[in-house]
This record gives structure tokens, C-alpha cells and sequence, in this order.
């Protein structure tokens, strides 16, 4: 493999420590009363293999991120843009569960770094889909 196609890992959490951590991030996801049901929309109400399909697509994003491979081909900004059920408001609510499934799944210091990933990622997301809720010619929102 040429070195231009070899992705240097940021750190060394592997690829099953990933699927573990999506494996029981989506299961909380869920089961939380918040969030459940956006995800329960857009993907299946039931448990089963449309989840299983979301998780290996979640899963690919993360071993992207970290530099394992580059299997994942998506543009996670223009999906949560587009879903019209996704506010800005919910992003700290998503991140908190992501920090603590990662603390219970992971050694720390993965789990550390896989929140500070999240954390800057979601930021980005949270921005463009405050962007999108922002009505043009509206006084600014001063709080
Ligand atoms: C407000 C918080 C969030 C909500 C409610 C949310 C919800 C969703 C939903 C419902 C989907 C399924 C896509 C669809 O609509 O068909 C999705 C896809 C996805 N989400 Fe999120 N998400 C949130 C934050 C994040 C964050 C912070 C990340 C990354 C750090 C992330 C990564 C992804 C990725 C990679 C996909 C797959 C995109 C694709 O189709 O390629 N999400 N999300």
C-alpha cells in the first residue's frame, strides 16, 4: 500500500473498541426518552437490521475519524442539516450520553479522546443546524 493511502491513527484505540463503544451507544440512544425517537424515525422503530446497517455506517465514520481506515463516504453535516427534527438544543444531551458510553466502554484515555473528537465534531454540526434554524431578518437572539 502506497503511504499516500495509508491513514496515520491518531491514537490507538482499535476497531473492535469502536464497535463495542457504537454497540452500546445506539443501544442508550434507544432508550433515551429524548432522542429515541428522532432516531426511531429515521432509522426503525424496532430493533433489528436496520440498526445493525446504521451502527457498521456509524462505526466506519469513527474508524475514519481516528484514522483506522477510510471505508466511510458520507457527509454526516448535510444529514443532520437536512433532518428537520434535529435542534440545536439537543447536541449537549448527545454528547453527555457519547461521553459517558465511552467512559463505561473504554480505558480513559481513549474514552478521553473519543469525547474531545465528538465534542469538536458536534460543534460543527451544532453550528450549521443553528444556521438552518436561524430565521434571516429576525432581530438577533441576544441569550
Ligand atoms: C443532536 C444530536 C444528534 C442527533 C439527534 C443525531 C441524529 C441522527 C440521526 C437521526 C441520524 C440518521 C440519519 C438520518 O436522518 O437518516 C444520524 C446519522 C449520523 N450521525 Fe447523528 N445525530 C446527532 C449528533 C451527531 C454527532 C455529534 C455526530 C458525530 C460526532 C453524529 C454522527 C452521525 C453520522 C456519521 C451519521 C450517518 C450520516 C450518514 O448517513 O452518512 N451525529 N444522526
Amino acid at each position: 500500500m502506497s503511504a499516500m493511502s495509508t491513514p496515520v491513527p491518531k491514537f490507538d484505540i482499535t476497531a473492535e473498541e469502536i464497535d463495542a463503544l457504537v454497540a452500546e451507544f445506539y443501544a442508550r440512544i434507544r432508550a433515551h426518552p429524548g432522542l429515541g425517537p428522532i432516531f426511531a424515525r429515521a432509522i426503525a422503530q424496532e430493533d433489528g437490521p436496520a440498526w445493525r446497517a446504521h451502527e457498521a455506517k456509524i462505526a466506519g465514520f469513527w474508524r475514519n475519524a481516528v484514522g483506522i481506515d477510510r471505508s466511510y463516504d458520507g457527509n454526516p453535516m448535510r444529514v443532520h442539516v437536512e433532518n428537520r427534527d434535529i435542534h440545536p438544543g439537543m447536541f449537549s444531551t448527545w454528547l453527555d450520553l457519547f461521553a459517558r458510553t465511552a467512559h463505561d466502554v473504554l480505558p480513559e484515555e481513549k474514552a478521553t479522546r473519543m469525547r474531545a473528537l465528538a465534542e469538536r465534531i458536534g460543534a460543527g454540526m451544532r453550528y450549521a443546524v443553528t444556521e438552518r434554524d436561524t430565521v434571516r431578518g429576525a432581530p438577533p437572539k441576544l441569550l
